[in-house]
């Protein structure tokens, strides 16, 4: 680790000042570059103590400390350069390259001050100016022989052995090679070596909560282990956010309980923990009770036929769902996500946003079909548990529940996903 001046006058007033500033026994070897006496310190705290004398090429007047102060920059720059040896008295100005200047000098400027008062800031910097290598971009499907491997290494994570499911068909089979309909698209973080060290996979959800429409859910977010902690993640994020804005999309993304790093990660960027403020929970159904559903016994419900839905269908669709936000309570939902959206989304795409099937009732004493409930679900895949059918909504209108109407549509996702092999997944506000 190379800093700059963890120095005086100010840390002069900082108690318990070994554990604030650079020190040695920060990190293997620590190099400090110091400026002068006035603003910097004559203690030696670090491995290598550098004590540069002000290049005579900066033009610096002998009483100019501040700018023998700022010179000691060039030293910084240099060393992450790798430009630097050891013996060289003077930082040969001239190697300070127009695009470095012009690309590090201010966020240097300001990042000096910072630097000189934390060693964790100075570690961030460090990051930021590494960063400049890293190169990110659409994943590719010559990519996906490493992002596989990468995923396998997320499976040797602590407390996160063998979730790792999937194979490298299947992950092929997610994203066919001459299919526009992929389950998935990604962004990957290269580093100079042409390696990838960072991974986010992505799919297009559905939700109808508060009339948000298609949106992102991150299924994958993965920084190789010796590249954590130094920006990477945030690059790939900044990424797919930008993409989401464009599109006015919101961004989610499912996180277990004991993944600290995921968590924080998340929290940093003010992401919401929805479980903690709505109340949101996850279920899941394995392989065994999708067999159990297919086998329940649902008499109930003659009259009632499921059909797949049809843009027709919209008008009803738009009304269960805003009577599904009122009785969850979402209230003020305005009807953002009308009919036409819908109709849109689910029947005007090649590859449509959404699969919904209709609950209809056959009334047969006056011959009157009706519209009495619907599902509504999507298609995911993650490498934790695969392939999976997502059911965003399943709704039977107030007066026809206790029918039977209910465990029908269920079944029908599980008939949707037997058939591809796709696994149901729910979400649910807690009651
Ligand atoms: C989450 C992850 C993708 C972040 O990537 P990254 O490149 O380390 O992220 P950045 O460097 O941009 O940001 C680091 C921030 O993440 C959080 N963080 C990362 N690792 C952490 C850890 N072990 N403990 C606590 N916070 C951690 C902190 O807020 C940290 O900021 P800080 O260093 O200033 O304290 C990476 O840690 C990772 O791959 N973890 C394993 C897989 C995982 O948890 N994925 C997320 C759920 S799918």
């Amino acid at each position: 680790m190379t800093g700059l001046d963890p120095a005086g006058p100010l840390f002069d007033e900082v108690p318990d000042l070994g554990d604030s500033r650079l020190s040695s026994g920060d990190a293997t070897f620590v190099t400090c570059i110091y400026t002068d006496d006035t603003l910097g310190t004559i203690e030696r705290n670090c491995d290598l103590n550098l004590f540069p004398r002000t290049p005579s090429s900066a033009n610096c007047s002998v009483m100019d400390f501040l700018c023998r102060h700022s010179i000691v920059k060039s030293w910084f720059i240099l060393r992450m350069m790798g430009s630097v040896t050891l013996s060289q008295r003077e930082p040969p100005m001239s190697q300070l390259d127009s695009e470095i200047r012009g690309i590090l000098e201010t966020s240097l400027r300001k990042a000096v001050i910072i630097l000189m008062y934390s060693k964790f800031a100075l570690a961030s910097f460090i990051v930021l100016y590494n960063m400049k290598t890293l190169i990110i971009r659409p994943l590719l499907e010559s990519d996906y022989g490493q992002v596989f491997q990468l995923i396998k290494e997320l499976s040797t994570s602590p407390g996160e052995q063998n979730i790792v499911k999937f194979n490298e068909k299947d992950f092929l089979f997610a994203n066919p090679k001459k299919n526009s309909s992929s389950y998935f698209s990604g962004i990957v973080a290269i580093d100079k070596i042409d390696k990838i060290v960072g991974v986010l996979l992505y799919h297009t959800k559905y939700s109808t909560w508060e009339g948000e429409g298609p949106g992102i859910q991150i299924n994958t977010f993965f920084v190789t282990e010796c590249y954590r902690r130094r920006g990477v993640g945030y690059l790939l994020l900044q990424n797919i956010c930008m993409s989401a804005e464009e599109k006015g999309q919101q961004i989610s993304i499912p996180i277990r309980k004991h993944d600290v790093a995921g968590m924080e990660f998340f929290m940093k960027h003010h992401a919401t923990n929805l479980t903690s403020t709505e109340g949101w929970l996850n279920y899941h159904l394995n392989k065994t009770a999708v067999e159990n559903l297919l086998n329940f016994n649902d008499k109930k419900g003659k009259n009632v036929i499921l059909r797949p839905a049809e843009a027709k269908d919209c008008n009803h669709i738009e009304k269960m769902i805003q009577d599904l936000n009122e009785f969850e309570n979402i209230g003020d939902q305005d009807n953002k996500l009308d009919a036409k959206t819908l109709q849109r989304d689910g029947f005007q795409k090649t590859s449509p946003d959404f699969y919904s099937f209709v609950a209809e009732l056959n009334d047969g004493e006056n011959g009157l079909v009706k519209i009495v409930g619907y599902n509504l679900m999507f298609f995911e895949f993650n490498p934790i548990h695969g392939k999976l059918v997502h059911l965003e909504d399943i709704y039977v209108k107030e007066e026809h529940r206790g029918e039977g109407i209910g465990v029908k549509l269920f079944k029908q996702v599980a008939r949707v996903l037997c058939s591809g092999q796709w696994l149901p997944r729910i979400y649910s506000r807690s009651a």
